[in-house]
């Protein structure tokens, strides 16, 4: 037996151990956006430590930002002349409301059947766990093929604020030849699938301000404007009927997507059934002129993720509310720029907002789109591996979700990452009862021994 058989076989039979040390990693609540999850983001930068001093990194450190810390660790032992990794992942998580539509607790990880239940475990605590274990493994029986750093950040689900100036700040720390960003998913299980562009994002939060206090809605209505029915009018003005964004000048930078890639991607599985079935949608919608697998990840696009004004508890208050708040998020694709998307929002808004009316804008997370380089080395490695373990080429995928540091990474380090990840598009991701499928997740860990071994 070679040592990539004996590796493959030593995951095998730790399958349960490994198991148990993802309910370890998952139950932690590391919710990057609350305030009071503080201390456990520290505790689980922690045990992220313990666990790459355990894979034989001879540099591990804690690096502290104004938010939440970066862990680092370095295993430089296999040479010079091999090449240099650096495995990407967040430890951070998203919130876990509405928590009533839980079935579980959210970080009591829970296995039922095929699946583990918990927030996080597919986005992306299992997928930080599946390479170490392949890291793992691979160590067990001998030793370790490349050269391998790691940055494991904990602002991933919110945008990533302080990971570009960390970069900027230790650009000759993540010297390496790639990265291995396990963060994006798989079409279906049992599709291998690589991912080769992200969309990018630009997220705002739109305060629409009337008088300066709550008014009573029978004595002032009629005479008073109120901010929550003009911010529903100013949002159904951003999109026309044929679901194009109306933001002036929205899609000057908008590349022009090639007939080749068209082609290429009107050759995946993605068809109107594939996005109605994993959604329960009773029909779909988009932007004239593009396929489903075009709209959902080569277009941007514009929705709003969250809208609050006056009275939302149970039953009903009669009141003209003073203020009206949306959150509104745009997925951007190449070339566009998020800052020059503010300042679209920012022309519309003064085109259109009445004399009664004032507005503030709260930016949140930002980050260009990213198209990777797919006929590197590194990519026919993982491309090799999956075949390995799936009997199949992997698909290449563009990727709706955003994940800010791809783009960091080419423009900071010069470098290019492979992009995949064994999560499920029905893994409820964000959304109440996430969960992963474990025999696709395994098949995940010897994948990504395989392709250690191909590097
Ligand atoms: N892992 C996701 C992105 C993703 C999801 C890629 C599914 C491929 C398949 C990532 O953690 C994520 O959710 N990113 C956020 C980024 C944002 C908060 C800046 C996103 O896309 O909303
Ligand atoms: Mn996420």
């Amino acid at each position: 037996m070679d040592l990539r058989e004996q590796a493959v076989e030593f995951a095998h039979e730790n399958k349960g151990r490994f198991l148990s040390e993802l309910v370890d990693f998952v139950r932690m609540p590391s919710v990057s956006t609350n305030p009071e999850n503080a201390a456990d983001i520290q505790k689980t930068a922690e045990w992220l430590v313990a666990e790459l001093k355990k894979r034989g990194c001879t540099r591990v450190e804690v690096f502290p930002t104004p938010k939440h810390p970066v862990v680092y660790g370095e295993w430089l032992g296999a040479g010079a002349d091999k090449p240099t990794v650096l495995v990407y992942g967040h430890y951070d998580v998203q919130p876990v409301d509405p928590i009533d539509l839980w079935d579980t607790p959210p970080f009591t990880p829970t296995v039922k059947g095929d699946y583990m239940f918990a927030r996080g475990v597919s986005d992306m605590k299992g997928q930080i766990q599946a390479a170490l274990k392949a890291v793992e493994s691979i160590q067990a029986v001998g030793p370790f093929p490349v050269n391998v750093k790691y940055i494991f950040e904990g602002e991933e689900e919110i945008g990533s604020p302080n990971l570009e100036p960390f970069m900027r700040e230790h650009t000759d720390l993540l010297k390496c030849d790639f990265a291995l960003n396990p963060d994006s998913g798989m079409i279906a299980a049992g599709v291998p699938t690589i991912v080769y562009a992200l969309r990018g994002l630009a997220y705002f939060e739109i305060r629409l301000y009337g008088q300066d206090h709550d008014l009573h809605s029978g004595l002032y209505g009629g005479v008073v404007q109120n901010p929550a029915n003009v911010l529903c009018e100013l949002i159904a003005g951003m999109k026309d009927a044929d679901h194009r964004v109306t933001l002036p000048g929205f899609y000057d930078k908008v590349r022009p997507l090639s007939d080749e890639e068209r082609a290429e991607l009107a050759r995946l599985p993605l068809t109107e059934e594939y996005y109605l079935s994993g959604t329960g949608a009773r029909k779909l919608v988009g932007e004239k002129g593009y396929t489903w697998v075009e709209r959902a990840g080569a277009r941007p696009t514009l929705d709003v993720n969250g809208l609050y004004s006056g009275f939302i508890g149970d039953g009903s208050k009669t009141v003209l509310p003073y203020y009206a708040m949306a959150k509104i998020s745009t997925r951007l694709v190449p070339d566009q720029d998020p800052v020059e998307i503010r300042q679209s929002l920012e022309k519309y808004l003064d085109a259109h907002i009445p004399d009664t009316m004032r507005y503030e804008i709260i930016e949140h997370a930002g980050s260009k789109a990213s198209i990777t380089d797919i006929h590197t080395p590194y990519v026919k490695a993982l491309e090799k591996a999956m075949e390995t373990v799936w009997n199949k080429r992997p698909l290449y995928k563009r990727e709706g979700g955003s994940i800010p540091v791809v783009g960091h990474m080419q423009e900071i380090l010069g470098i290019e990452s492979v992009l995949t990840g064994f999560g499920l598009p029905d893994d409820n991701v964000h959304a109440p009862n996430e969960r992963l499928l474990l025999p696709n997740w395994y098949q995940g860990i010897d994948a990504l021994i395989h392709f250690f071994y191909n590097l």
